[in-house]
């Protein structure tokens, strides 16, 4: 009958893969438990790995071999293998010095999702994070007014753009890079071109998160966007007047689409603030999103009055919640942010951002709608019939 001290001794014969010290000069032995020469082996290892618990098993179970015990069991606790994460290999970050991405989004133009990803950008550098804010809306971009930077031009060092700076904001745009006019005629390809460039071809110092505002729609720039970097929360801005359309839902599929965890919505010029008796008034029906929100699993992140002096601070190059933090808009902008903020904290925790299911599948520099990406489809089996952009 084998000994607890002869297993024990076969156990220091026992090195730990790619190490010369032995499982137990490592304390990865956490118990051994001998009865009528049965044994139970309790290991705790550091690797998540399924090779190395199946090699120390092998190696254990060869030195016990000749101490002629009945059985040996080899129970491994290990950590949890760690979850994917957001620049995962599988994934695609084309701006890894970005930690998290935020794609504002509306079904349709004129709701005010610039004037919500400047105010949401703002909030959350004075919330103390490193924010930067892109206008992918390369169709119609108006970010650079409504910071006060139209018709200025960047420096460019080396073949990098360097980002504005306003209110505590990185701050770059296609406005900014083009002459206007110009930015309305993208198509297909040069769509992606751009979008592309905004991200990698701007110096963006290392940014806690990225506020990209989008051309409305659910078109080529959203998909570009979303294969290109892991975009870690969306937010869709509506009006009570366009919930009621399919345009806010076809928004938020899109996000459910493109794999990215929903933050939630901001419902803007949900009633009326007098400016002078400062009454809070509904008139178009406030609160309709709520229901929208239970739909699609998420919550209305702020409900954002029509003030006046939200658009006359758009206009200005004066942001709201940076010059009137204390009025109703201001706080409720500072509080959509906090939200915004968690909602991205948690899909980290939960490794729930990542883009590598949407990657297109065509070989690299081939559309999918070329003559050679229908060669290369009609290659593929028979049974895939995606269109090559993740569909
Ligand atoms: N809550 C609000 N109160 C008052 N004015 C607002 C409010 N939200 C937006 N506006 C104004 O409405 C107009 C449209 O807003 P904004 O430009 O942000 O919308 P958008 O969705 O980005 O539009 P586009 O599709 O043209 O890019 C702007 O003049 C803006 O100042
Ligand atoms: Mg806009």
């Amino acid at each position: 009958m084998a000994t607890i001290s002869e297993i024990e001794n076969k156990l220091k014969s026992v090195s730990y893969p790619g190490f010369t010290k032995s499982i137990v000069d490592f304390g990865f032995v956490k118990n051994i438990e001998l009865n009528d020469n049965n044994v139970i082996i309790d290991l705790e290892i550091t690797s998540s790995a399924q090779e190395v618990e199946e090699t120390l098993k092998k190696d254990i179970e060869k030195e016990l071999k000749m101490l002629g015990l009945n059985t040996v069991q080899i129970i491994v606790k290990k950590p949890a293998a760690p979850k994917q994460q957001s620049n995962s290999q599988s994934g695609k970050n084309i701006a890894p010095q970005v930690k998290n991405f935020v794609m504002v989004s509306s079904g349709k133009g004129g709701v005010g999702k610039s004037t919500t990803s400047v105010n949401l950008a703002i909030a959350l550098a004075m919330q103390g994070k490193k924010v930067g804010l892109l206008d992918a809306d390369i169709y119609g971009p108006n970010i650079p007014r409504m910071v006060g930077f139209d018709g200025a031009e960047p420096e460019i060092v080396g073949n990098k753009v360097i980002p504005f700076k306003a209110y505590g904001v990185e701050m770059m745009s296609m406005g900014n890079l083009i002459d206007q006019g110009q930015a309305l005629m993208w198509r297909g390809a040069m769509v992606m071109k751009a979008i592309t460039q905004l991200l990698q071809d701007i110096a963006w110092s290392e940014l806690d998160v990225l506020v990209i505002d989008m051309p409305p729609g659910t078109g080529d720039a959203q998909l570009t966007l979303a294969q290109s970097v892991p975009v870690a929360a969306g937010v869709n801005v509506t009006t009570p007047q366009h919930v009621a359309l399919d345009d806010s839902r076809r928004s938020l599929d899109m996000f459910a689409k493109l794999h990215i965890p929903i933050a939630g919505i901001v419902e803007n010029m949900s009633g009326f603030i007098c400016p002078k008796c400062q009454q809070e008034s509904d008139i178009f029906g406030k609160g309709t999103c709520e229901e929208l929100a239970k739909q699609y699993d998420t919550q209305v992140i702020a409900n954002i009055p029509i003030e006046p002096s939200i658009r006359e601070g758009g206009d200005e190059g004066k942001p709201i919640v940076y010059f009137y933090p204390d009025s109703a808009s201001g706080k409720r902008y500072l509080e959509a942010a906090s939200k915004l903020w968690e909602s991205i904290e948690k899909s980290n925790e939960q490794g729930a951002i990542s883009n590598a299911a949407i990657q297109p599948t065509m070989p690299a520099g081939v559309s999918a709608c070329s003559p050679e990406g229908q060669a290369h489809k009609e290659k593929q089996s028979s049974s895939d019939d995606s269109c090559g952009c993740g569909h």
